[in-house]
């Protein structure tokens, strides 16, 4: 059985991220959203709500999981083991940094393989980041994340 991780922030999850989802469900036969505490990224969503996010959104989708973790990737692979790293890749600017990060995660476990996924164009200029900063201004975010986040994310900012 083809088990893939896909791991991140997920502060919150996007529709760029559930389009990455969709594509790795096509590929391989169980994708595990493997949720970093990224403490330094001083996340919006704690932990467990970030897990949660995930779960609702792929509520009935047995070959979706949610997990939390801290510490390294390749140690988490060990652990749940799978030998498939998904990355999504937006635009040219992804590439040097995801480039890095595989090497070095080859460099400490060489059987990892890192497969990199792109999402739709419209999905291409898309960051957690910015769809925080929309919503805490009250802008219009529907077009970025599932029902779910939208609602998140007001109820977060009022
Ligand atoms: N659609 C929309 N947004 C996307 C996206 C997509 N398809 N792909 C990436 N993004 C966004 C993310 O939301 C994130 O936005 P933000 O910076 O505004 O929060 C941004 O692009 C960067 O994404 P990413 O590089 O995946 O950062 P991340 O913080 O989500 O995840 C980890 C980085 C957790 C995977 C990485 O730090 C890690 O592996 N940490 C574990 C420790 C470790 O092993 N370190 C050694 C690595 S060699």
């Amino acid at each position: 059985m083809a088990k893939a991780l896909y791991p991140g922030t997920f502060d919150p999850i996007t529709l760029g991220h559930i389009d990455i989802i969709e594509r790795a469900l096509h590929l391989f036969d169980e994708v595990t959203i493997a949720i970093a505490t990224s403490e330094s990224k001083k996340p919006v969503f704690t932990l467990e709500e970030r897990i949660s996010h995930v779960e609702q959104i792929f509520k009935g989708n047995k070959k979706v999981k949610a997990i939390g973790f801290t510490g390294l990737v390749v140690d988490l692979a060990k652990e749940e083991n799978s030998n498939i790293l998904i990355r999504g890749l937006r635009a040219v600017s992804d590439f040097e940094y995801e480039f890095q990060l595989a090497n070095m995660n080859r460099a400490m476990s060489p059987d990892l393989e890192s497969v990199f996924l792109t999402p739709k164009a419209k999905f291409s200029f898309l960051s957690s980041t910015l769809v925080r900063e929309i919503a805490s201004m009250g802008g219009e975010i529907s077009s970025f994340v599932d029902p779910i986040i939208e609602k998140a994310l007001k109820e977060r900012f009022k």
